[in-house]
C-alpha cells in the first residue's frame, strides 16, 4: 500500500515547497491542494462567473476540466487544456481565492477529486510495468489547509506546518516581491493575514487537531524543514 502524508499549514509556512521536496524524497505523489482552489478561481474568472454568486460559482467548478498532474519533479495544473501553472499565482488569484475556497459547493466538488487522487495513490499499484508515468500506487503527500482534518484523517501521517506570523510574512514577502526588507513585508502582511482569516472561516488550521504533529519552522531552514517532516514520516 502506498504511504499518504497529510500536511496541513497557514500561507508562508513553506508547506507547498517542503511538501513537493519531501514527496521527492519519499518517491511519492504530490498533490498540492491549494493549486486547486486557485485554478477554480481562474477558472470562474475566466468563464465571467461573478464571484459572488455562490451558485453560478458552484455549477462552474462542477464543470471546469481540471487535470492535475501530481509527479513532484514537475507538478502541473491543467484547465481545459490551458496550462494554468504561472496564471494562477498572480495576486488577482491570490486576492479572489478565499471567495471560491469559502464555498461549501466547491469544498465538497474539490475534496471528492482530491480523495480520488489520494485513493489512486494508497491503493496498491495498478501501474502497468510499461507505463513510466504517475498511473497510481506509488503514495502520495497531500497539502492544504484540511488535508489533516477532512480530506484524509486516516492519512498514515499527519502534521501542522506552522511559523510564526513574523517568519510567515518574511518568506511569503520574498516570494512576492523578492525582498523581506520592511516596506516589502508591510505590503505583504494584509494580504497574507486577510486570507488566512477568511480561510479559518472554512477550515481550522492554525492549531494540530487531534494526532497531528506540529512542525514549527519558524527557526528551520528550507533544508532542516524537510529533515523535520521526514523525522516524522519515519517515526
Ligand atoms: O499561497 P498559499 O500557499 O498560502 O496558499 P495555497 O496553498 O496556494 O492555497 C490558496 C488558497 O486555497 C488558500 O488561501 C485557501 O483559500 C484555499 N485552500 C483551501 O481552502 N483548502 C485547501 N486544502 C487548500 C487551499
Amino acid at each position: 500500500r502506498g504511504l499518504v502524508v497529510a500536511i496541513d499549514g497557514p500561507s508562508g509556512s513553506g508547506k507547498s515547497s517542503v511538501s513537493r521536496a519531501v514527496a521527492r524524497r519519499l518517491g511519492t505523489a504530490y498533490l498540492d491542494t491549494g493549486a486547486m482552489y486557485r485554478a477554480a478561481t481562474w477558472w470562474c474568472l475566466e468563464e465571467r462567473v461573478d464571484l459572488a454568486d455562490q451558485a453560478a460559482v458552484a455549477a462552474a467548478v462542477d464543470v471546469m476540466p481540471l487535470v492535475m498532474g501530481i509527479d513532484p519533479a514537475a507538478p502541473s495544473v491543467h484547465v481545459d487544456g490551458t496550462d494554468v501553472g504561472e496564471a494562477i499565482r498572480t495576486t488577482e488569484i491570490s486576492t479572489a481565492v478565499s471567495a471560491v475556497a469559502t464555498n461549501l459547493a466547491v469544498r465538497a466538488e474539490l475534496r471528492r477529486l482530491q480523495r480520488a487522487l489520494i485513493a489512486a495513490e494508497s491503493s496498491a499499484s495498478s501501474a502497468d510495468a510499461a507505463d513510466t508515468s504517475f498511473s497510481g500506487g506509488r503514495g502520495i503527500v497531500a497539502e492544504g489547509r484540511d488535508i489533516t482534518t477532512v480530506v484524509a484523517p486516516d492519512a498514515d501521517v499527519r502534521i501542522l506546518l506552522t511559523a510564526s506570523e513574523e517568519a510567515r510574512l518574511a518568506r511569503r514577502s520574498l516570494e512576492v516581491h523578492g525582498a523581506a526588507d520592511a516596506a516589502a513585508v508591510e505590503a505583504t502582511r494584509d494580504q497574507v493575514l486577510r486570507r488566512d482569516r477568511d480561510d479559518s472561516t472554512v477550515s481550522q488550521f492554525h492549531v494540530a487537531a487531534d494526532g497531528v504533529v506540529t512542525v514549527d519552522s519558524s527557526d528551520l531552514d528550507f533544508e532542516q524543514t524537510i529533515q523535520a517532516v521526514l523525522d516524522v514520516v519515519e517515526q
